[in-house]
């Protein structure tokens, strides 16, 4: 974990990243079935196109979540005490929150923002540009995980936190996992803070798996771009054409369920790891998890980890959702 005003990432962390990737890597294809954790897609080249997925006419989140945005910042601002600190987990780029941020500095009479992200550079770019763009902003911008970060700042805790977390990040967890995350929040915040989520809804199956599986193959190349990693990074030696992006939506469970499907029986060496990966044709590795929520499933995860919902909102077709949520016990 570094603010920016160190450097971004020391040589031990970027041994340890390097450590942690193998084993997973290591691991997760000795299961059965095989998985790689979605959290390497966002590597320089990854997170590039990411933002290219976000831009798709098929990718509708973006895009609804902007028109929210949009459309409510001013009132979401309006319901939190004044100078809050605005906090926000997987900042990415920080594009849409360029709303929010113009609607707090129109609002509070000062503007604490406290971007955390696990991508040292998109960080730092995104940190420089929005001092740039608005010189009252106090940008204290973090690289690493989550829960170091969140426990940076929440320590500092004169004023009123908002936890924003954007973009439905929160669908890479399970219902469980999620639950537990915010129950996590929970126990380190105060009554006076709350949490912004923008959470993906349920819908049919027929808008869900366009946006996992453009046209264009922008979410095709995001997927194999773990094993493009894996050859760079560990000498394998995938062949990317021996296997195909699939994305499918599995209405029980309500989640997007991501693979990288072997086109053939077929043996990849990972020089590295010292070991040899065999596939069967049609072999599949799980590589992502996307979850959907109903109004109910949503409530379920706010209540089971102490928040309230307190407000919602949706765009036009109501597809996706910003939700306002305050600790139970602080709500009367
Ligand atoms: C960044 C996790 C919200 O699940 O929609 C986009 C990632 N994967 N296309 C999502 C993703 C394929 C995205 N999240």
């Amino acid at each position: 974990m570094d603010t920016l005003a160190q450097p971004l990432i020391s040589k031990t962390q970027a041994y340890e990243k390097q450590a942690r990737f193998q084993n997973d890597v290591l691991s997760g294809l000795q299961q059965y079935p095989k998985r790689l954790s979605s959290v390497y897609f966002y590597d320089e080249r990854g997170s590039q196109i990411f933002e290219q997925i976000c831009d798709l006419e098929e990718y509708y989140l973006t895009r609804k979540e902007t028109e929210i945005l949009k459309r409510s910042a001013r009132t979401i601002i309006g319901g939190m005490p004044d100078n809050t600190h605005l906090i926000e987990l997987g900042s990415g780029s920080s594009t849409k929150t360029r709303i929010l941020l113009e609607a707090a500095l129109g609002q509070f009479e000062l503007t604490r923002y406290s971007p955390i992200d696990i991508s040292a550079e998109m960080l730092a770019k995104s940190a420089k540009a929005l001092t740039k763009r608005f010189p009252r902003l106090q940008v204290e911008a973090l690289a690493g995980r989550y829960e170091a970060g969140l426990a940076h700042f929440l320590k500092q805790d004169d004023t009123p936190n908002c936890i924003m977390w954007l973009g439905s990040s929160i669908g890479n967890l399970t219902r469980q996992e999620a639950t537990s995350f915010l129950s996590e929040i929970h126990q380190n915040i105060d009554p006076r803070d709350s949490l912004l989520l923008g959470i993906d809804l349920r819908k049919d199956a027929d808008i869900l798996e366009p946006a996992y599986d453009d046209a264009a193959g922008v979410t095709a190349a995001f997927n194999l771009n773990l094993l493009v990693r894996i050859n760079t990074e560990l000498s394998g030696q995938f062949q990317l054409d021996q296997f195909h992006h699939q994305a499918v939506y599995n209405d029980k469970e309500g989640r997007i369920e991501m693979y990288l499907v072997s086109d053939r029986d077929q043996e990849v060496c990972i020089r590295d790891l010292d070991t040899s990966i065999t596939f069967k044709k049609n072999e599949k590795i799980l590589t992502e998890y996307s979850y959907k929520y109903s109004r109910s499933e949503l409530e379920t995860l706010t209540e089971l980890s102490g928040f309230q919902l307190t407000k919602q909102w949706l765009d036009d077709q109501g597809w996706f959702s910003l939700n306002f949520l305050k600790p139970k016990d602080s709500v009367v």
